[in-house]
């Protein structure tokens, strides 16, 4: 099956037998990754560029080695050495991309609807690597993709959100998602961070860490983004981790066992302890792994478009 859009721009408009589509495929492409060789001719003779307006480190790599491994044509751009710093358009350069074959264009911008634009105006599949404050798709599939595979399920299955909701993509897109795949979804964080309005979107919300993390089956932090925060939203990083750390205590109110996630990078002591990002129960490593294996599989159901 192919997908029915050109291009993956969130998971608000992903219809929920398409992510069943991109999770069951992603395990296929996970046993590939398990061998010795990772090498398919899956994406052959297919041409992908990457066009990072915002720094990444698991998103951008894990989307070249996925290209790679599927023999495509891979090219990375930054915005600081191409010539978007020379003041050229974002509809430009993705015309630009266009000129030269590319098949799937993959953006992060610091805009919310960058990808939505770029999308409307190139040939090209536009995948969104995370946009502003608005989605990050692929990190929700990767995300439900691990609780699915460690939990057999997403029904039924109750995950808290713990941090900086107002300003996090991960978050939006992953309540898109497991709402739609049958998932409670619980935020938490404090007030100030936490925008209007989450509660039609289908989501539970408090601002008791505890509550929202009690008989939950995965917890997961988001990360403080520093980069995006207006002054005053919370006093200073120690008083958001005296009251909102992920911290032992506060993980022993949900469910033995539970899973322990975080998107990354880690603000190691702020959203959760060194204890708790690696303990046992945390699978945020192998959410590492799984992004490749997820990322494999939407750029080999995209491309299958029209095939
Ligand atoms: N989770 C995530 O998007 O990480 P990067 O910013 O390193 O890509």
């Amino acid at each position: 099956m192919a997908l029915s859009s050109k291009d993956m721009l969130g998971m608000k408009e992903l219809p929920a037998h398409e992510i069943e589509e991109i999770l069951n495929n992603a395990a296929v492409m996970k046993q590939i990754l398990m061998q010795d060789s990772k090498k398919t001719p899956h994406l052959l003779g297919k041409s992908i560029v990457a066009l990072f307006y915002e720094n990444s480190t698991r998103t951008r790599v894990s989307f070249e080695l996925a290209g790679k491994y599927m023999s495509a044509a891979f090219a990375s751009v930054s915005a600081n050495t191409s010539s978007v710093a020379k003041g050229e358009t974002l509809i430009d350069t993705g015309k630009t991309l266009d000129m030269m074959g590319a098949d799937i264009i993959i953006i992060r911008h610091p805009c919310s609807g960058a990808p939505h634009l770029l999308a409307k105006h190139v040939e090209a599949g536009v995948i969104n690597a995370g946009d502003g404050m608005n989605e990050h798709p692929t990190q929700a599939l990767l995300d439900m993709f691990t609780i699915r595979e460690k939990l057999g399920a997403l029904k039924g299955v109750k995950v808290a959100i713990v941090g900086d909701v107002l300003h996090s993509r991960v978050a939006r897109s992953n309540l898109w998602g497991l709402t739609k795949m049958g998932a409670r979804v619980m935020l938490a964080g404090p007030a100030t961070l936490m925008p209007p309005g989450l509660n039609s979107f289908g989501a539970e919300t408090t601002t008791d860490v505890r509550e929202a993390v009690k008989n939950a089956d995965v917890v997961m932090g988001l990360r403080i983004q520093k980069e995006r925060q207006q002054s005053g939203l919370f006093p200073s990083l120690r008083e958001y981790a005296r009251y909102f750390s992920l911290n032992p205590e506060v993980i022993s109110h949900a469910k033995p066992g539970a899973l322990v996630m975080h998107p990354g990078p880690v603000n190691r002591g702020v959203e959760m302890p060194s204890s708790v990002a690696d303990c046992e129960q945390s699978v945020i490593r192998e959410q590492v792994t799984n992004g490749v294996a997820v990322r494999m599989a939407l750029l080999y159901l995209m491309t299958r478009r029209g095939n």
